[in-house]
């Protein structure tokens, strides 16, 4: 039922304030005589232990999913001190990559379905490894198959492009993150913003959400261009390349997500007057290192549409030629979640605009159960 929607991709998109509220649900609380603020992950406690005392964390998924596991490995490496690889699930089986005893394996799977996923989490059970599920799906393959897991309880997703359940994936592995970080004390401060941050995140979605027409505009103005770039980095790498997806996967545009710490590798010589460059700058430890790619982009006339925290167009924008997206400032860890919001609008109503199938867009199923 897509309600007064035309779409389910704008439904979902909309919905997020209580997809996030619904995952966090219960999630939330407070701990020991200090009564501190902390997280209760029902399906991980029992399993605490034995991830803490792993070797390496891997997560394994594939397209959106894949995503937002990335947007987590940097709290996840703070908070925990254990590394934290990243493997694409069809790479992980070409490569018959190493997988061992000391492992912890999360697999991250909307649908919990995904046969390139699920062939991992069999290749990683025969290796030994602690393998841990994160879905949106009770009761599919990769729930039944891990030894445990969280359900991201963002509700039914019937767009074929992940929203909600991308940004429920997220605050799912923000909460992980808080879970096999443990109390210490040296880290008590940060982790008490970060609860307090997924307090208030359904709200900063909301706010976000106001920028529809905004988007709306913007799209009209890229309808007919070949090709649209996201540059980002830290936190918000996996936001450059899940921005990009949306808009491939959905309004059938050539997109590239680019690793900023990349751009003189070889992205740089694409820029020009006329390729239209998104650049996600807003405020955390990269945001100098992104002022000066956005003043070198500049310097080879690049065409800007900087996304920034409210507050900062000035200081942002090398000139009145630049686009600017202001979005709510939250904890650099859920950033992502307030920053992929634009960029989800954006893709949904570039593809309205160029006359394309949103839910159902070509050559592409929900859940890919073939290899
Ligand atoms: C559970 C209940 C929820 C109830 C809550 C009350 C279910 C599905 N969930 O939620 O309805 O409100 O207790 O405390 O009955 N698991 C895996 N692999 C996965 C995902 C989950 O093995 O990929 C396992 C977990 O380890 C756990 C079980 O499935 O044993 C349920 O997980 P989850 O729904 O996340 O647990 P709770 O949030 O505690
Ligand atoms: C398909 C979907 O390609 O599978 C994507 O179209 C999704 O939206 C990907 O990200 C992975 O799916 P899942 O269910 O394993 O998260």
């Amino acid at each position: 039922n897509k309600g007064h929607y035309e779409h389910y991709m704008q439904k979902e998109i909309h919905e997020q304030p209580e997809s996030l509220t619904t995952t966090m649900r219960g999630r939330l609380i407070r701990r020991g005589s200090s009564k501190s603020k902390s997280v209760l992950l029902g399906g991980l406690k029992d399993h605490l232990k034995t991830i803490r005392r792993s070797r390496r964390i891997v997560f394994i998924g594939c397209g959106t999913s894949y995503n937002a596991a990335l947007t987590a490995r940097p709290i996840l490496e703070e908070l925990s001190g254990i590394p934290v690889t990243m493997e694409i699930a069809s790479d992980l089986l070409d490569r018959e990559g190493p997988i061992y005893r000391e492992d912890t394996a999360v697999f991250v799977s909307q649908s919990g379905e995904t046969a390139d996923t699920l062939l991992a989490l069999q290749y990683a059970l025969d290796n030994g490894a602690l393998c841990v599920g994160i879905t949106n799906t009770v009761g599919s393959a990769i729930a039944r198959n891990t030894h445990c897991g969280v359900h991201i309880n963002a509700g039914a997703e019937i767009g074929v492009a992940s929203t909600k359940a991308y940004t429920s994936q997220i605050v799912v592995m923000a909460m992980l993150a808080l879970a096999i970080g443990g109390d210490t004390i040296s880290n008590q401060a940060r982790r008490e913003a970060i609860v307090d941050g997924l307090h208030e995140l359904p709200n900063k979605v909301r706010e976000v959400l106001e920028l529809d027409q905004e988007m709306k505009d913007l799209a009209n103005l890229l309808i007919a261009e070949q090709s649209l770039l996201v540059f980002g980095r830290g936190y918000n790498y996996a936001t450059a390349l899940e921005g990009a997806l949306k808009v491939k996967e959905v309004a059938l545009m050539h997109s590239e997500g680019i690793l900023a710490g990349e751009m003189k590798h070889g992205p740089l010589a694409l820029v020009d007057e006329n390729l239209p460059i998104v650049v996600i700058a807003t405020r955390d430890v990269c945001f100098s290192k992104q002022q000066s790619v956005i003043q070198q982009l500049h310097a080879r006339r690049g065409r800007l549409i900087v996304m920034c925290s409210e507050g900062d167009a000035a200081s942002v924008c090398p000139s009145e030629s630049c686009r600017v997206i202001e979005v709510p400032q939250v904890q650099d860890c859920l950033q992502p979640v307030i920053n992929i919001v634009p960029l989800q609008l954006l893709a949904y109503h570039l593809t309205v605009l160029r006359g394309f199938n949103v839910d159902q867009p070509r050559n592409l199923a929900k859940s890919v159960t073939t290899q």
